[in-house]
C-alpha cells in the first residue's frame, strides 16, 4: 500500500500533515429525535420513537426523547458552538411529526419555522445546512396504518418531501432522503430492537423495499421542487464485512450478509435491480411480489452522492445465530464473531481499516459517484473532571485513525467530499438512551450545560488546517 504520508507531503510540502482536498466539507451530525426534545410543542405529535421509548423495557433506564439535549430551545447556542469550531457544514434531520404530524395533509408552519430559523442561523454563521428528511421518526399514525412494510408509506414520504422542499429549498442546498434505511427496516421490523419493535423477517424485507421506493420517489419530487444547484443524496450504514477464514463457508456467510445488509439498498438504488441471491436466499420468507413493475426504476433515480455512516467492521463465519435477527433468515447460515482489538463504550471494535475498505469498494463499484462520510465517531464514558474539563483522548485517537483511513482512501482515488463527525452533542442513543455519549460537546442532562470536550478543540484544529497529523 502506498504510504499516504509521502503522497501528502508532496501535495502540501509538510510531511507532518495529511492535508485533505481543498473545499473538503467538515461537519458534525445530529438527528432530530436524539437532540431536540420539545416532543409535544408547536403541534408535534408522537413518532414511533415516542411510542417505543415509552414501552417498558425497550430503552435503557426508560429514557425518552421528551427533553433530550433541549436543542429545540437552545438551537442558537448550539449553532454558536459550531461557529466556534469553524465547521463548514452541519448535518441535522427534520422531524416528520413536527412538520406534518399525522404524515398526511398540510404542513404545520411552526414546525417548518424552526428549521427555517436553524438554516438561517447556520447560514449566518457561515455553515452549510445539510438536511436529512428521515432519521427514523415515522409519525405514529403512519405506523398504525401499517408503517414501512406498506407501500402507502412511501407515497406519504414523497408528499412530505415535497412539502419540506417547497418551504426550505431556498435556504438548504444539500438534502439527504433517508438515514440508514437498514436500521429502519431490519432493526425496526426484523429483530425489534428499534421502533416500532416488530419482529417479522417478511416485514423487514417489505420495509426495505418501500424505503428504497420512498427514497427514489422523494428524489424525483426534490428535483422538481429544488433549484438545479441542489445536491440530493442518501445515507447508508454499509457493513464492512470480513470472513473469519477464506473457507467457502465463511465466504458464503459474507455474501449472504452483504446481500441483506448492503446490496439490498445498493442494487435497487444504483442499478435498478434486486440482488438475485437475496431473492433466492429469502424465498422461504417472501416471494417479493410487493415489488411492482416500475418500482426499481424509481428506486434508481440518479442522486448526486452517497453518504456512508461507519463505526466498526463485522466478522462473519459459516454457522448459526439466534433469532429474531435483523438478517431475514441469513442467521440460519451465519455466525457473528467479535472483531479483535480495543472497543468503545458501545463495545464496538475500533478498526479504521473497515472505513478504508468500504470507501475503496465504493470507488470501484460506483465509479464517478462522489462520497461523503456522513457519520463516524465513538462513544466513551466521558465526564467533567473537578476542573470542569472533559478529557477524551480515546475519542481523539479514534477520530484520528478514521480520518487517516479516509485520507488514505482519497489518496487511492476514492472521491470523498466531506466528513461529518457523529456527534456534535451527547444525545439520546436510541435503545441505549442517555447512557452512551457520542458528542464532542458534553451535555449535562440535568442542567443542559454544554462543555466542549478536548476532542472538540482537536476537531476545530483539523478543520482549521484542513488536515490531520501524519
Ligand atoms: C447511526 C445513527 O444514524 C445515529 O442516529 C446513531 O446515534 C449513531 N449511528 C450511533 O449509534
Amino acid at each position: 500500500m502506498t504510504a499516504p504520508v509521502t503522497a501528502s507531503a508532496t501535495l502540501t510540502g509538510d510531511p507532518t500533515v495529511l492535508r485533505f482536498p481543498s473545499g473538503f466539507r467538515w461537519g458534525t451530525a445530529t438527528a432530530a429525535y436524539q437532540i431536540e426534545g420539545a416532543a409535544a410543542e408547536d403541534g408535534r405529535t408522537p413518532s414511533i420513537w415516542d411510542t417505543f421509548s415509552r414501552t417498558p423495557g425497550k430503552v435503557r433506564n426508560g429514557d425518552t426523547g421528551d427533553i433530550a439535549a433541549d436543542h429545540y430551545h437552545r438551537m442558537h447556542e448550539d449553532v454558536a458552538l459550531m461557529r466556534r469550531l469553524g465547521l463548514t457544514d452541519y448535518r441535522f434531520s427534520i422531524a416528520w411529526p413536527r412538520v406534518q404530524p399525522t404524515g398526511r395533509g398540510p404542513a404545520v408552519q411552526k414546525g417548518l419555522d424552526f428549521y427555517r430559523r436553524l438554516a438561517d442561523a447556520l447560514l449566518d454563521a457561515g455553515i452549510r445546512p445539510v438536511a436529512t428528511l428521515y432519521h427514523w421518526d415515522l409519525p405514529q399514525e403512519l405506523e398504525d396504518a401499517g408503517g414501512w412494510p406498506e407501500r402507502e408509506t412511501a407515497r406519504r414520504f414523497a408528499d412530505y418531501a415535497a412539502l419540506v422542499a417547497d418551504a426550505l429549498g431556498d435556504r438548504i442546498g444539500t438534502w439527504t432522503t433517508l438515514n440508514e434505511p437498514w436500521c429502519a427496516a431490519f432493526l425496526g421490523y426484523g429483530n425489534g430492537v428499534h421502533a416500532p419493535g416488530r419482529t417479522s423477517p417478511a416485514d423487514s424485507l417489505r420495509a426495505a423495499h418501500h424505503l428504497n421506493l420512498a427514497h427514489g420517489s422523494a428524489v424525483r419530487v426534490l428535483r422538481d421542487a429544488l433549484p438545479p444547484t441542489a445536491h440530493v443524496s442518501l445515507t447508508l450504514n454499509l457493513h464492512a464485512l470480513r470472513p473469519l477464514t477464506r473457507s467457502a463457508g465463511d465466504l458464503d456467510a459474507v455474501r449472504r450478509i452483504d446481500a441483506v445488509a448492503n446490496r439490498v439498498f445498493l442494487d435497487p438504488v444504483f442499478h435498478g435491480r434486486l440482488p438475485e441471491d437475496l431473492v433466492r436466499d429469502t424465498a422461504a420468507v417472501t416471494d417479493w411480489s410487493f415489488v411492482r413493475d416500475g418500482d426499481l426504476a424509481v428506486c434508481a433515480t440518479p442522486i448526486d452522492s452517497l453518504g456512508i455512516n461507519y463505526y466498526s467492521p463485522t466478522v462473519v463465519a459459516a454457522g448459526r445465530s439466534e433469532s429474531p435477527s435483523p438478517w431475514a433468515g441469513a442467521e440460519r447460515h451465519v455466525r457473528f464473531l467479535p472483531a479483535p482489538g480495543p472497543r468503545t463504550a458501545m463495545d464496538w471494535p475500533v478498526d479504521a481499516d473497515g472505513l478504508y475498505e468500504l470507501l475503496v469498494r465504493l470507488r470501484d463499484d460506483l465509479p464517478g459517484l462522489p462520497l461523503m462520510v456522513t457519520e463516524n465517531g465513538a462513544a466513551y464514558d466521558d465526564y467533567a473532571d473537578p476542573s470542569g474539563e472533559v478529557r477524551d483522548p480515546e475519542r481523539i485517537a479514534y477520530l484520528h485513525s478514521h480520518l487517516t483511513a479516509v485520507h488514505r482512501a482519497i489518496e487511492e482515488g476514492a472521491d470523498v467530499r466531506g466528513y461529518f463527525l457523529w456527534s456534535l452533542l451527547d444525545n439520546f442513543e436510541w435503545a441505549y438512551g442517555y447512557s452512551k455519549r457520542f458528542g464532542i460537546v458534553h451535555v449535562d442532562f440535568a442542567t443542559q450545560r454544554r462543555t466542549p470536550k478536548q476532542s472538540a478543540g482537536w476537531y476545530a484544529d483539523v478543520v482549521a488546517r484542513n488536515g490531520i497529523e501524519a
